[in-house]
């Protein structure tokens, strides 16, 4: 018999299940609890409800920890490349090279994408946000790509991860030229997944891209540090759209969606255009600090912060160090990396972020990194997408394979009018409908 918690309501005690996590963190079974006693809980923004028991991220918050599938995320940023990290999210373990290569194939023989897609492409206004036009994009793959049916072959399964995984990429550079107004370019067999990314984004016929190394492997550590991340708000959105059933490719578009939004994946957009209005109004962090900790000032200091995470972002200090490393390396200086860097440690140092334990998260210095490479600012959160999507993807077949698993379905606490009566309309007056 393991752990139990006792719930007393009225006078009668309850015993709750006490499910104890791998690493020892511990969580009240409650799934009888409205069976049992009629009642519900209420947490709003779930920040105290576990919606899963899941294999793939191990992250703990207050010692800045993250691992995938059990290996710590800075032995994957130093070793790793995107692609293997993707396969071990996705399959569970690393690769063997045999693997790795056939995986590496399959991405590259999945690249291209259906010509038909390009009408949809064209058809976006012009200045059409890339995460709308990837969200649509995904969403609209099911048109011309099957679903993985009910009764399935590992090899279709495989299949059809990897032609999302491979063309999430190609829809993404093809967004950013053709909102440019450029000719696309089609993904090369000669290329890495992230040298042919950058390929795709930067090639012209008059200027042949030059692929760099050192940004291959920046983009490279940029994509492991976003692949997953537990239970996010767009990997809760997919795992909930997947409850429904939905194809793979409807769940994945909700949570690109989610993460457009600027206190997620949008963040990253938001902290350099932060960092912009900082420099041009001469540097000094101090100001914008305070209005952050003002509560009536809805200004937010962005980058700062997160859900769990009450200590360094552990994806944070990694991408610091890169930016340092890849700015002196390529001989840059960009001041939005001074204004980043004061801004942090003023910030560090008040009484208002130690006591709210507010640190730096991943998107504070992953701007800086993206504009090294070239990346428009628009593109930004589209970055992040593609960074996330091996998460999406192992995260919505953990999910399918579960046998707990059932329609997510919510309840609330109502707060409403009471019962009334209707009012037909030519009865009704303001303020007594
Ligand atoms: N600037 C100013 N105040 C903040 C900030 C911030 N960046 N972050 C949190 N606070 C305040 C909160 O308003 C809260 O104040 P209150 O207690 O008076 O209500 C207090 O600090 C504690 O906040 P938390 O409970 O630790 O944070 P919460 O879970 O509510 O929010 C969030 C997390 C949404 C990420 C928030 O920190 C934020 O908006 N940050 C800026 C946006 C951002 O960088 N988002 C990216 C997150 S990482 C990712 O999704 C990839």
């Amino acid at each position: 018999m393991g752990k139990t918690a006792k719930l007393i309501v009225d006078g009668r005690t309850y015993e709750l299940p006490i499910v104890v996590g791998r690493e020892g963190e511990m969580a009240l079974d409650i799934s009888r609890l409205h069976k049992d006693t009629g009642l519900i809980t209420l947490d709003p923004g779930y920040g105290n409800t576990g919606s899963c028991e899941s294999s793939i991220s191990y992250m703990n918050g207050d010692e800045g920890i993250l691992r995938y599938r059990g290996i710590p995320i800075e032995q994957l940023a130093e070793h790793s490349t995107f692609v293997e990290t993707a396969y071990l999210l996705i399959n569970g373990d690393l690769p063997t090279a045999e693997e790795l290569n056939e995986f590496s194939l399959m991405l590259n023989n999945h690249s291209l994408i259906h010509e038909e897609m390009r009408n949809f492409f064209e058809h976006f206004p012009r200045g059409a946000h890339p995460m709308n036009i990837l969200a649509s994009m995904v969403n609209a793959m099911r048109a011309l790509y099957p679903e993985i049916p009910e009764e399935s072959e590992k090899e279709d399964i495989d299949k059809t991860l990897a032609r999302l995984l491979s063309k999430l990429r190609t829809m993404a550079a093809m967004s950013y030229r053709i909102s440019q107004g450029q000719k696309v370019v089609y993904p090369s067999y000669l290329f890495s997944y992230c040298a042919n990314f950058l390929n795709m984004m930067f090639d012209t016929p008059v200027r042949p891209y030059m692929i760099d190394e050192d940004f291959v492997r920046a983009l490279n550590l940029f994509w492991v540090l976003h692949a997953d991340h537990e239970q996010n708000c767009s990997t809760s959105a997919v795992r909930l759209v997947g409850s429904a059933q939905v194809n793979l490719y409807a769940a994945i578009s909700a949570g690109i969606s989610a993460l457009w939004g600027p206190l997620h994946g949008g963040a990253n957009q938001a902290v350099v255009e932060m960092f912009q209005v900082i420099h041009e109004s001469g540097g000094d962090p101090a100001p914008f600090v305070a209005r952050a900790k003002d509560k009536k000032d809805p200004f937010l200091l962005m980058g700062f912060g997160h859900s769990v995470y009450k200590n360094y972002d552990p994806r944070g200090r990694i991408m610091k160090k890169m930016c340092d490393k890849l700015l002196q390396k390529k001989n840059i200086n960009d001041p939005l990396l001074d204004i980043a860097k004061k801004l942090e440690e003023v910030a560090l140092k008040d009484s208002f972020f130690i006591d709210n334990r507010l640190y730096p998260n991943v998107d504070f210095y992953s701007g800086i990194l993206l504009r090294t490479i070239g990346i428009p600012l628009n593109m930004f959160t589209v970055m992040f997408a593609i960074g996330r999507l091996p998460g999406w993807i192992s995260q919505w077949k953990e999910s399918r394979e579960d046998p707990k698993g059932k329609l997510h379905r919510p309840r609330q606490v109502y707060l409403g009018h009471d019962k009334r009566d209707y009012v037909p309309v030519n009865e009704r007056k303001k303020g007594n409908k």
